[in-house]
């Protein structure tokens, strides 16, 4: 699969912080019920630089994770960062989804977080993933949904900002707003029992520890880190993108609101 030129999270220095700061923002809110029994084997799908791998493999310290993604560099940077955490529960490789090394039925569960988000093909991803669960194995999804944010207070520019973004992806052959979809992805994949639960972030001045983490260093940052690619691919001009991004950056004033979901699926 090509990624050089199109839109992924993930592949410069910037973003990697990016998603350090929303993996420790994000910890308690999307983790905290993921805990896997001593012993199990857990694959990590598009693991990236080992963001929300280090929370896993702490909160199931017993047991095993194969983390893979696609980016030798991603991959490199990962293991380095479970070193420097004192991490020992878990092995990196590269690989591809579509072409992974591993013998059918031979994982206990299947992790994925922001992932699906970024490929043309995510049922085909997920049934190549159930193909590796043992069965009764759990596949756990996570994904944002782009469509899900609002705010105090609102502005149309700040919405066309968000829009850039999601309409680059979506030129990538991904879906921002793919959270919305995953019951009915992992349906079509196949999965029996689906549960989804939305995890909604809200954000007032009353958390400063979200303002700062999540509007401010993870989502006005991510809508921030297209500017070049939206101006670029015309879809819309300086002006109005850079007011967008002041508009999501006065949503973090003392007066105002952010709100974004999550979707979190575990299906078995
Ligand atoms: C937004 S990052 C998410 C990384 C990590 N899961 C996290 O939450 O911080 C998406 C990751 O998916 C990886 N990826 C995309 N397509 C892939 C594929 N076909 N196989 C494996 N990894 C892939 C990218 O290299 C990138 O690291």
């Amino acid at each position: 699969m090509e990624l050089k030129n199109s839109y992924v999270h993930g592949y410069d220095l910037k973003e990697n912080i990016r998603l350090q700061d929303q993996a420790s923002t994000l910890v308690e809110l999307l983790h905290s019920d993921t805990i896997y029994p001593a012993g199990s084997k857990i694959l990590e799908a598009g693991c990236g630089v080992g963001a929300q791998t280090l929370t896993l493999a702490r909160n199931s310290p017993e047991a095993l994770f194969t983390s893979v993604d696609i980016s030798e560099h991603s991959i490199l940077t990962a293991r380095l960062n479970a070193e420097a955490a004192g991490i020992t529960n878990v092995r990196f490789d590269q690989g591809d989804i579509f072409h992974l090394p591993f013998e059918p039925n031979s994982f206990d569960h299947v992790f994925v977080c922001f992932v699906l988000e970024h490929l043309p093909l995510p049922v085909e991803a997920l049934k190549i993933l159930k193909s590796h669960l043992k069965i009764g194995g759990s596949m756990t999804v996570i994904e944002g949904d782009h469509g899900s944010a609002y705010f105090f207070p609102d502005s149309e520019s700040a919405h066309k900002a968000i829009s850039c973004q999601v309409e680059l992806q979506k030129r990538s052959g991904g879906n921002a707003n793919i959270g919305r979809e995953l019951y009915p992805l992992l349906h079509e994949a196949g999965f029996g029992t689906i549960h989804v639960s939305p995890r909604l972030v809200y954000v007032d001045a009353g958390k400063p520890e979200l303002v700062e983490g999540f509007t401010k260093k993870t989502f006005t940052a991510m809508i921030e880190g297209v500017r070049e690619l939206a101006l670029a691919a015309g879809l819309t001009d300086k002006n109005t993108f850079d007011k967008g991004i002041q508009d999501l950056y006065r949503t973090t004033e003392p007066d105002g609101v952010f709100c974004y979901t999550f979707f979190k699926a575990v299906a078995f």
